[in-house]
């Protein structure tokens, strides 16, 4: 059975929200950060797709260094998935069918979150509306702004990370024995190819 069947059948069979995944990448000094994403499905190359923030570290650490891995845990049927392989991040002046269609996707709620202020810098007073929703009149000036942004295209700095797999490691939990099976990409003859491991 190909992994993708299995996950699609996890994803079926489990109670949503099922599509909390957490990515890992390596930071320059080698050492991991590992956080946690949304899947937004895969495309028609298998490619499993996350969007996120060019300002972000994730973002810094996989131009660098795109080699990646996720973990996804479905929690009722008690399976896992360790998916590695290299990311690929586009952006909007990629022009890319996949940037446009995830953020075509989104709520506005999640649109406008992406017009905050960069992420991962020091709270100042003239930020500390946009993730407080302070309600003095800097915070109602600012919710204004934010009422009346334009969400039709996406900002520069949205991007589709693309994680293109070529090993799962996949592990379910089931009684009385566990079962692992690895799956590996065969470059040469285009074929992914699996084993049972013990677990
Ligand atoms: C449930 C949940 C879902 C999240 N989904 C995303 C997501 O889809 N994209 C994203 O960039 N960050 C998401 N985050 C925030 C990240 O986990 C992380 O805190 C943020 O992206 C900064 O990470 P970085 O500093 O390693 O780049 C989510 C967090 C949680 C708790």
């Amino acid at each position: 059975m190909h992994w993708w069947t299995l996950v699609d059948e996890c994803i079926e069979n489990n109670a949503f929200p099922n599509h909390f995944l957490q990515l890992a990448t390596i930071k320059d000094d080698n050492s991991p950060a590992v956080r946690t994403l949304v899947y937004r499905g895969r495309n028609e190359e298998q490619h499993i797709l996350m969007i996120s923030d060019t300002r972000s570290e994730k973002y810094a650490q996989l131009m660098s260094n795109p080699k990646a891995e996720i973990s996804w845990y479905f929690y009722d049927t008690r399976e896992q998935f360790r998916i590695s392989g290299e990311t690929l991040c586009v952006t909007p002046k990629d022009q890319d069918f996949d940037v446009s269609r995830l953020w075509q996707d989104l709520s506005p709620a999640a649109k406008q979150q992406y017009f905050w202020p960069k992420p991962g810098v020091p709270i100042t007073d003239k930020t500390s509306t946009y993730i407080t929703g302070k309600n003095d009149t800097r915070g109602k000036q600012e919710k204004l702004h934010q009422d009346e942004l334009d969400l039709t295209d996406p900002p520069s700095h949205f991007c589709v990370i693309k994680l293109i797999p070529v090993k799962v490691d996949y592990l379910q939990l089931s009684q009385p024995k566990h079962e692992r099976q690895i799956f590996e990409y065969d470059i040469v003859s285009s074929q992914w190819h699996s084993i049972a491991l013990t677990p």
